[in-house]
């Protein structure tokens, strides 16, 4: 798989090298230089099709042989071995549930596909020789980055995850995911806010000597190898409609960094019918502002109920861009978008659930109100909505309880989590600190 930088055509690299990158040299993002289109055959065997047996296939024509088929399919199969359900919410739209992965949100898929591949990479470019050990993956995290990857790095080979998060401002929750796995996950707490965290990881980053000793790397979200497996679900839910509802489909993507929607962009061009993609914002609505006037202005952002899509200037734009080559007009045949308030956010939320009995997290509840009105325009009669379900209600448990009136429970899995003792090591926001701990702790 032959790759270019966003900000330069004539810089290129291939996969592995890219996964390990995170952002290109010139500081721009990763994308394909072709998008292989899937054979006929693929499509009409999609819908008996497993998530895994589909993912291999789909994986491979990504990746071609820089991946030999024989180490791929194993590693495939292990990253996606959970499912992504479609289930019916009102009578023309369903919600893709992406949250029945080890973190309950859609991330899972990017990370545990990510942490494979840079392992693979690792034993075969001959790092696993490298004398500084272990390749330490540096995050700091308020919350749920953290521990998808955290999770997606659990138990792989020649990894070791440090991962930084501010004291007292993640949930309980979030807080028991990220101190309790062990093995080769390690937990700091930062006395400080999570601007500190970033700025220790970045500080950490730029150190000339701790990089002789240690083999530092990000796992960045605009990793190429975080963004392939998103495209995955959107044939899996293709998989799943009737042979009526598959034939005009509208795909809503709750939308922050635009990585899930850039997802769907991809998987469309490997041939997947689809209709249109609706790009459903909260009020952080630069690419829907950008959609109706063809100005692109990056906003500071403002904090919402869905607060995991407060982005003012989403990182994944260039890559929208690139696969347009900035044809507006193209863009918006398969791209539509909205905006929906907050407060219309949590009163889909509670009149969701008191009219069909379907709890939504805020993310999706601002995907499946875009999708109602959406689907009430003359173009779109006849039309099936699948909204992407992003995350498990219970994470947004203090948003949505008030809107609902009632607790949410939380899933047996979350509550494995909060039964656990944490182990984390307490430091200060001192650099200095974070670096005797990663040269003394070092794997
Ligand atoms: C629960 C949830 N929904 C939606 C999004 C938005 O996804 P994207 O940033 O790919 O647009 C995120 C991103 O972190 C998220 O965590």
């Amino acid at each position: 798989m032959h790759l270019y930088s966003t900000n330069s055509h004539t810089l290129q690299t291939t996969f592995l090298h890219a996964a390990m990158q995170g952002l290109a040299g010139d500081g721009g993002l990763w994308m394909p230089t072709a998008l292989p289109r899937l054979p006929q055959s693929f499509f009409e065997e999609l819908p008996r099709l497993s998530m895994a047996d589909m993912a291999v296939q789909v994986m491979q024509a990504y990746i071609g042989d820089e991946i030999p088929a024989q180490d791929l399919e194993p590693l495939v199969r292990d990253a996606f071995n959970f499912d992504a359900p479609l289930v019916r919410v009102s009578e023309n739209i369903y919600a893709l549930e992406l949250f029945h992965g080890p973190t309950l949100a859609f991330k899972d898929f990017g990370a545990r596909f990510m942490a494979r591949a840079m392992s693979y990479a690792r034993s075969v470019q001959g790092v696993q020789a490298d004398s500084r050990g272990d390749l330490c993956v540096l995050v700091a995290t308020s919350g749920d980055t953290g521990s998808a990857v955290a999770h997606g790095f659990w138990n792989v080979k020649g990894i070791r995850v440090v991962i930084l998060y501010p004291q007292g401002k993640v949930s309980d929750v979030q807080e028991k995911q990220l101190t309790t796995m062990g093995g080769n996950i390690t937990a700091i707490e930062v006395q400080g806010t999570f601007d500190d965290c970033q700025a220790l990881v970045k500080t950490a980053f730029q150190d000339a000597e701790l990089a002789k000793k240690i083999a530092l790397t990000s796992a960045n979200s605009i990793n190429i190898a975080r963004l392939l497996p998103q495209s995955l679900y959107y044939f899996r839910a293709v998989a799943q409609l009737s042979d009526d509802a598959r034939k005009d489909v509208v795909f809503c993507t709750p939308s922050g960094n635009f990585g899930n929607l850039t997802g769907g962009l991809f998987a469309q061009r490997l041939g997947l019918p689809v209709k249109k993609f609706l790009a459903a914002t909260n009020r952080n609505d630069t690419f829907v502002q950008y959609l109706a006037s063809g100005e692109y202005y990056a906003k500071p952002s403002v904090e919402t109920p869905s607060n995991a899509m407060d982005v003012g200037n989403p990182s994944n734009f260039a890559r929208i861009q690139a696969l347009y080559g900035g044809n507006l007009e193209a863009m918006r045949r398969d791209i539509a978008g909205a905006t929906i308030s907050d407060a219309e956010t949590l009163e889909t939320v509670a009149r969701v659930e008191k009219t069909s009995g379907y709890l939504m997290c805020p993310h999706t509840a601002v995907g499946y109100l875009a999708t109602e009105r959406f689907l009430q325009t003359p173009e779109m009669a006849g039309a099936t909505g699948v909204v992407l379900a992003t995350a498990h209600p219970a994470k947004f448990g203090t948003v949505i309880e008030p809107a609902l009136g009632k607790p949410v429970t939380l899933p047996e899995r979350l509550q494995d989590y909060v039964r656990k003792e944490k182990h984390a090591t307490l430091l200060s926001n001192n650099y200095d600190q974070l670096k005797a701990f990663l040269l003394t702790s070092q794997g």
